[in-house]
């Protein structure tokens, strides 16, 4: 009999247990989920498992506030930390780098877990700041840079997508684009590589319009902390998942994600957003496009933005 795929997903709050939902739906694998919170991965878990006699699917779930259930998993999604929230008195939302601090070291002590159990898995990290806490999972693994990737652009190209599907009263099915570099606030959405069913973006929407769906996008993330008071999970939860099923179907698919650039898009040891073939090794290329000087300009921004939080870490 053909083993199964085996799916650990670190972190049941609202991105991992969603996570865990779309995956089982999927029936991409055997799902273990870990939290530090008693009770909570195993009672998601059971939860989880039963829907299956009324969903359909044949999926295994497990829960566990320790590693050993994950030993010998295909794909590790790492989770765990602390969300953005918005301090009721202040108002104020945390920002994604002041999360850094609290989140490396949570992100480095479960990456060294994982790595000890499962040492041919490919890592996909979620906790934010992103970017950041992907240097974290690389260094504390001693993965090469292939088995480490980050989930940042496949979300926030959904936004983006939704956004100009929204505005142009068609189906999201037939946008077309991506947004490269950090996830955060200098994200480089691309225009001109966006179009709906192959006619170019900018033929059917004016620049004004264009340049406030980048702003949406780049503020997308906060906009639904904003209305909820804590970060969003469906978009993240189905994001990752995309990345998970690329990998344990060995799609190829090409999807932007946060990988170590060793000298594409001229940036070298720097994780960034960049368009990048998911397989079952996980990033099997990254492929290098033309972008505009204005993009390029762009990319640079965001990648100072990147290395400003990648500096405050100890390595
Ligand atoms: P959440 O608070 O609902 O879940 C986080 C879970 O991690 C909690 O259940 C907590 O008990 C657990 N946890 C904390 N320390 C742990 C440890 N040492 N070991 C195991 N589990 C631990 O938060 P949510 O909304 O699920 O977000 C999770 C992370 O993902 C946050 O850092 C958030 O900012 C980030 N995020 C990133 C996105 C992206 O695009 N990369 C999108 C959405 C969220
Ligand atoms: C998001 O973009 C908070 O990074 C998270 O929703």
């Amino acid at each position: 009999m053909p083993r199964r795929n085996k799916i650990t997903i670190v972190g049941a709050g609202n991105v991992g247990a969603t996570a865990a939902h779309w995956a089982v739906q999927q029936e991409l694998g055997d799902v273990v989920l870990v939290d530090i919170k008693e009770g909570l991965p195993q009672g998601k878990a059971l939860d989880l498992a039963e829907s299956g006699p009324v969903m359909g699917f044949d999926s295994n779930l497990v829960g566990a506030n320790d590693y050993d259930a994950t030993a010998g998993s295909d794909v590790v999604v790492i989770t765990a930390g602390v969300p953005r929230r918005k301090d009721p008195k202040t108002g104020q939302f945390t920002s994604r780098d002041e999360l850094v601090d609290i989140n490396r070291k949570i992100v480095g002590s479960v990456t060294k877990e994982i790595a000890e159990r499962s040492p041919n898995s490919v890592l996909i990290c979620v906790s934010n700041p992103l970017d950041a806490m992907c240097h974290v999972m690389l260094a504390e693994s001693g993965f090469p840079r292939e088995r480490v990737i980050g989930m940042a652009g496949v979300l926030d190209t959904a936004r983006y997508k939704t956004f100009i599907a929204m505005e142009l009263g068609v189906s999201v099915e037939d946008i077309h684009g991506m947004v490269l570099g950090g996830h955060g606030d200098t994200m480089v959405p691309l225009p001109s590589h966006t179009s709906v069913a192959g006619i170019p973006l900018r033929e059917l929407m004016a620049e004004d319009k264009i340049q406030s769906i980048i702003e949406r996008t780049r503020k997308g993330g906060g906009e639904i902390v904003g209305l909820l008071g804590y970060s969003g999970y469906y978009a993240p939860s189905a994001s990752v998942i995309a990345m998970v099923e690329a990998i344990v179907r060995d799609k190829k698919r090409v999807l932007p994600a946060a990988c170590l650039c060793k000298g594409e898009y001229g940036y070298d040891d720097l994780f960034l957003g960049v368009p990048a073939v998911i397989g079952s090794g996980g990033v099997e290329k990254i492929l290098e496009m033309e972008l505009g000087a204005k993009e390029k300009e762009m990319l640079e921004v965001s990648a100072n933005a990147v290395r400003d939080v990648v500096k405050l870490l100890p390595y």
